[in-house]
C-alpha cells in the first residue's frame, strides 16, 4: 500500500521545513518530484538528496505568488514528465500581528503568501489533472486555521489558513468529477525556520507543554504519513477532508 511508484509529484515550498521533508518522503515511496521555491541553492541541495534516492528530481524556482511564474513552472513540469499527478501547496509565511496592528501591507503579504499562492498555483496544474482525469491535491493549513490562540497574534496567519481549509472543500466538490481529490492537512508545532525562533522560547514551550496533549513538538518526518497517505491510489475516496497532525492540539 500507499506506493507512489510512477506518479509525480509537485511539492511548493520544498526547499527546506516541512516541504523538503514531504517531498523526501515521497521520494522514499518511489515518485518522481518536482520541487519549487525562490532559494535556487537550497532547491539544489534537496533535489541532490531525493535524486540519491533513486527517483527523478525537478528543481523549478518560482515564487507562488507570481501568476507568471507559477503558470511556466506548470507547464515546465508537463514538458519534463508529460503529467503531475499530485500537488502538495505548502510553500507559505507569515507577517505577525494582531488586528488592532496589522498594517495593509503584511495582511496582503500574507494573504498572498498562504492563501492566493494556493489558489494560484492549484488552478495553473489542476488543469492538467483534468485533462488526465486524475490527481491529488494537499494544501497544507495550519491548526490557526481552525481555532484562535493566546499565545501569539497572527490575525492574518490564522485567516489565510483558514481560508486554505475552505479553499480546499470548494476545490474538491468541484473537481470529484474528474477523479481528483483535494485536502487539507493541518500540522500543528515543528520546527522549522518559519518557526525556530518562537518555538524555542521558555515560555513557548510552557505553553505548549499545557496545550498539546503529547506534550510535545512535531518531529522531523512527523507530516509525512499524513501526506503518503492522502497522495496515494489508496485514498481514492477522501476528498475535502482536513487532517490534523497536532499531537491533539486542537482536540482540547
Ligand atoms: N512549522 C510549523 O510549525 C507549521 C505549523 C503549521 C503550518 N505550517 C505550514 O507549513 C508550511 C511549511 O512551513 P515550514 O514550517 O516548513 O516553514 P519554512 O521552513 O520556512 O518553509 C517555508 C517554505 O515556503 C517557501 N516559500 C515561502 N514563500 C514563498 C514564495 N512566495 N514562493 C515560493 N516559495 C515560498 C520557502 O522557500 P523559499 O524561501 O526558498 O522561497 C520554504 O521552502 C507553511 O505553509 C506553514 O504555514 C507550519
Amino acid at each position: 500500500m500507499f506506493d507512489l511508484h510512477g506518479r509525480v509529484a509537485v511539492v511548493t515550498g520544498a526547499s527546506s521545513g516541512l516541504g523538503r521533508q514531504m517531498a523526501l518522503g515521497f521520494a522514499r515511496q518511489g515518485a518522481d518530484l518536482v520541487i519549487m521555491a525562490r532559494r535556487v541553492n537550497k532547491l539544489e541541495e534537496v533535489a541532490e538528496e531525493i535524486r540519491s534516492l533513486g527517483v527523478r528530481c525537478l528543481p523549478i524556482q518560482c515564487d507562488v505568488t507570481d501568476t507568471e511564474a507559477v503558470n511556466r513552472a506548470a507547464e515546465q513540469t508537463i514538458e519534463y514528465y508529460g503529467k503531475v499527478d499530485i500537488l502538495v501547496n505548502n510553500a507559505g509565511a507569515s507577517r505577525n500581528a494582531g488586528v488592532l496592528d496589522m498594517s495593509d501591507e503584511d495582511w496582503n503579504f500574507t494573504m498572498q503568501a498562504d492563501l492566493t499562492s494556493v489558489f494560484k498555483v492549484t488552478r495553473a496544474f489542476a488543469k492538467y489533472m483534468v485533462n488526465q482525469r486524475y490527481g491529488r491535491i494537499i494544501n497544507i493549513a495550519s491548526i490557526y486555521g481552525q481555532v484562535g490562540n493566546t499565545a501569539m497574534d497572527t490575525v492574518a496567519y490564522h485567516s489565510s489558513k483558514g481560508g486554505v481549509v475552505n479553499f480546499t472543500r470548494a476545490v474538491a466538490a468541484e473537481l470529484a468529477k474528474y477523479n481528483i481529490t483535494c485536502n487539507t492537512i493541518s500540522p500543528g508545532y515543528f520546527e522549522t525556520e518559519l518557526t525556530a525562533d518562537t518555538l524555542k522560547t521558555d515560555s513557548f514551550k510552557k505553553f505548549m507543554e499545557v496545550s498539546v496533549p503529547l506534550g510535545r513538538y512535531g518531529r522531523e518526518g512527523e507530516l509525512n504519513p499524513a501526506a503518503i497517505f492522502l497522495a496515494s491510489d489508496e485514498a481514492s475516496y477522501i476528498t475535502g477532508q482536513n487532517i490534523k497532525v497536532d499531537g491533539g492540539y486542537t482536540s482540547v
